[in-house]
């Protein structure tokens, strides 16, 4: 049996705890444990690794922005070790073929577990794309990758999903309330998709056709946003983006997302949502595009930001300093998105679970640097800011990342699917 050793996550605390793992699973929790195969982290913190339900990685099709190995390559060193990828690639991820090619192309250059949205249109996909994907994206709105549905087609859409076990990760702009306009800055951008239409609208009007509860909001960006969702049971994500930046930021194109960065109010009553636990999920819309291309004029700029790799570490940062519970970020970024999407064996450390973990040692404080990290972007939006990066990162009890470079490469795997029904 393998041995790891430190401060565990175990039951919504930290305790000395040794986890006995075989064939990649926790199979004992103790006090001691002797194994043939140790890894003592002493005082060290052992996490459930990271659950990121949105990324962008951007394989078949636009890999000069990034690829299945670098975008995995970059969750593993941050501690994340599983991953759903979006349809946006090229093909779209929309049809039975594609997904079969766009797994068999991905899996050979995998570093994390990983699973994948089926980009849906209409309300056929829904059936016929279940045995094939982890989850279904609608785009309400066109963002980037020119996978936009119609408004019209998504309460038939929504209708089929209770005939179906996989969720529905909707983004939720409604484009009918957009004012385009010759953009140069990020306020700009905020009021050409504004907060109240764009955002508020769509919830209200998704809220309004009484969805089950197997639909989630995408990065949520609002106050509005946030009341239209109060009460309608439905699940809901927010980037780091959203959380920690704003629309003031000094950061040109590299700020330009969608939904765009708020003002300051907005950011503010979404981070107070989110440390009282009342945002399900953490997800990144890791969504790299390269300097050059970031380079082009605001309004050129495709939109987008990497966060792979620094989602963890500057969270886990907050968390020491005080500015955020441990049990709400592990809550956030492991459990909730787990369970949310049907990852068996994903996000916590539990006899019967994965051995997935996130070694994290409260003293290494470092500053985010661009050259540091891994994905094919070259850039952050978080440039400069303080994190705690993991020391260690196994997944399913293979060291898989350390001292902040990938050790063992290739070792990500399809998550098992939850059960069809269709
Ligand atoms: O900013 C974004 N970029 N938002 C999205 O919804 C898509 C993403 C991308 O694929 O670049």
């Amino acid at each position: 049996m393998m041995v790891i050793q430190g401060r565990a996550y175990y039951r919504g605390a930290l305790r000395g705890l040794a986890l006995g793992i075989e064939d990649g699973v926790i199979r004992v929790v103790k006090k001691t444990l002797r194994g043939d195969e140790r890894y003592d982290f002493g005082d060290r913190i052992l996490l459930p690794g990271g659950v990121d339900v949105h990324v962008h990685f951007r394989d078949p099709g636009l890999t000069q922005k990034e690829d299945f190995f670098t975008g995995s390559e970059a969750a593993a060193v941050g501690g994340i070790t599983s991953v759903l990828d979006m349809p946006n690639t090229q093909p779209h991820a929309t049809s039975p073929d594609r997904l079969k090619e766009k797994r068999a192309t991905v899996t050979p250059k995998a570093n994390v577990d990983f699973g994948l949205f089926g980009g849906v249109l209409q309300r056929e996909d829904i059936a016929r794309l279940e045995p094939y994907c982890h989850a279904y994206k609608f785009y309400w709105a066109e963002s980037f990758g020119g996978l936009a549905g119609s408004g019209e087609d998504l309460p038939g859409i929504l209708g089929t999903l209770r005939d179906v076990s996989r969720p529905l990760t909707v983004h939720a702009e409604d484009p009918t309330t957009f004012r385009p306009r010759t953009e140069e800055t990020l306020p700009d951008h905020h009021e050409a998709r504004g907060a109240e239409a764009g955002e508020g609208n769509a919830l209200r009007k998704l809220v309004s056709w009484h969805p089950s509860d197997r639909v989630h909001v995408a990065h949520l960006s609002s106050r509005v946003g946030l009341e239209a969702l109060r009460g309608a049971g439905l699940s809901v994500e927010a980037t780091p983006m959203h959380l920690l930046l704003d629309m003031t930021a000094d950061l040109g194109s590299h700020g330009k997302v969608n939904p765009p960065l708020r003002p300051p109010a907005d950011r503010e009553a979404l981070w107070k949502a989110f440390a009282e636990g009342q945002v399900d999920v953490l997800a990144t819309d890791h969504a790299p595009h390269t300097r050059e291309e970031k380079g082009e004029t605001f309004d050129n700029a495709p939109p987008g930001a990497p966060n792979v790799e620094t989602v963890y570490p500057l969270m886990f940062g907050l968390v020491q300093r005080g500015d955020l519970s441990l049990d709400v970020l592990v809550r956030a970024l492991c459990r909730r998105p787990a369970a949310l999407f049907g990852l068996r064996g994903k996000g916590s450390l539990e006899v019967g679970m994965d051995a997935d973990i996130a070694v994290f040692d409260p003293r290494e404080r470092s500053r985010i640097r661009s050259r540091d990290l891994h994905s094919k972007a070259g850039w952050t939006p978080f440039e400069g800011w303080e994190a705690i990066f993991p020391t260690a990162t196994f997944l399913r009890g293979t060291l898989v990342a350390e001292a902040r470079e990938l050790e063992e490469d290739r070792q990500g795997r399809w998550i098992p699917l939850a059960a069809s029904t269709a």
